[in-house]
């Protein structure tokens, strides 16, 4: 679509004809004075019916360290913070836990953790014996950057999903969010590195982080319609105290809706998470992600005790529908907007185009 053509067009109905929208009606998609929200989470959700169904997959998130080399300026386990009390959780501990989830039902354990290079082989080992001794259960990782070598060691071992969000595509303000030495370049060389050893990969973006203006979201939708994730994370920024980051304000959680809802029009099978994020900073946060097109939540299913100490930003939800004992809690939530857990794996599966027809 060319600019001339696009002007006057109604970059919804562009967008659900998945058309490549250009940077102008991208821009439209976010500006409520364009497109209403009701409009835009409507057509994500009628989408994300009729390819996924009415089901909500859930995950179990392990919290396996909260130990991290990284000084990434808005996170809030980065190395710097000394007030945090570290734990690394050992292969029994992370067992425990993973019989325990899958005990409950769940069929997907995503093991996320700081960057702690000398786990790396107890990680291979735990992934071999999660996909050995638990029948049908995934395993996703969120490690962080790593070698090439150490990626292919724990798809070897059985891992088949990746999480590394890129943070932000513009390299600029990925400079401005990370220590030197960080680089964006090194985090895509990590997303086509996954790529390549056959994981499906996730990747996304905090909303409203320090420095983000509307070129940075436009270039966050650009590569991620370009890399076609098979999973999306996006939350909202929340500022932690002891950070360099701690006086900013909190991202916008209409915002972070709507990017949802538009990155599902563009990605109609992508498994995209309601984030921990949202619900930390709205009540009913959860409930508004799917209603905005999200089709996964991530449960967490770390030990108690060590739930507080990986506090990435404040406030935190860890307890109640976000905890994996509260999935009572989660099917009454999910079941005031007609939604029910699916406890399926919920591997990615790409629909045809012409596989649904929307309604708009
Ligand atoms: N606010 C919101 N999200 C954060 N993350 C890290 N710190 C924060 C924060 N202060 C997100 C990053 C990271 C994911 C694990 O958590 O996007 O990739």
């Amino acid at each position: 679509m060319t600019l001339h053509h696009s002007i006057g067009r109604d970059p919804l109905e562009a967008l659900i004809k998945g058309e490549t929208l250009p940077d102008l009606l991208m821009a439209r998609l976010l500006d409520p004075i364009y497109v209403s929200a009701e409009r835009l989470a409507e057509a994500a959700s009628d989408l994300t019916l009729a390819i996924h169904g009415n089901g909500v997959l859930v995950r179990g998130l392990l919290e396996i360290t909260n130990i991290c080399r990284n000084g990434c300026l808005y996170c809030g386990i980065r190395a710097g913070n000394n007030s945090v009390s570290r734990y690394c959780l050992d292969q029994q501990q992370i067992m425990d836990c993973c019989r325990e989830a899958y005990g409950l039902g769940f069929r997907t354990i995503v093991m996320q953790g700081g960057e702690h290079p000398t786990t790396d082989p107890m990680v291979a080992d735990i992934v071999d014996q999660i996909t050995s001794t638990l029948p049908g259960c995934a395993v996703t990782l969120s490690l962080g950057e790593r070698p090439h070598k150490v990626y292919e060691m724990w798809r070897e071992a059985g891992a088949s999903r990746y999480l590394l969000r890129h943070e932000t595509a513009s390299h600029y303000h990925y400079s401005s969010l990370h220590p030197t030495g960080m680089t964006l370049l090194t985090r895509l060389k990590c997303l086509e590195s996954l790529r390549s050893l056959g994981y499906q990969v996730g990747t996304g973006m905090m909303v409203g982080s320090p420095g983000q203006d509307l070129r940075c979201l436009l270039s966050d939708l650009r590569f991620i319609r370009q890399f076609r994730p098979e999973m999306v994370g996006i939350g909202p920024f929340i500022p932690h105290p002891a950070t360099p980051l701690g006086h900013y304000p909190a991202g916008s959680v209409d915002t972070t809706l709507r990017l949802i809802s538009i990155i599902r029009l563009m990605l109609p099978s992508a498994n995209i998470p309601a984030t921990t994020a949202l619900a930390t900073l709205a009540p009913d946060g959860r409930r508004r992600g799917i209603l905005a097109g999200a089709n996964v939540v991530m449960p967490n299913i770390s030990p108690a005790r060590v739930r507080a100490d990986y506090a990435l930003y404040s406030g935190k939800a860890c307890l109640g529908a976000e905890a994996a004992e509260g999935l009572a809690l989660l099917a009454d939530d999910l079941n005031l907007i007609g939604r029910s857990i699916d406890f399926s794996r919920g591997d990615f599966k790409p629909h045809a185009p012409q596989s649904f027809t929307h309604q708009s």
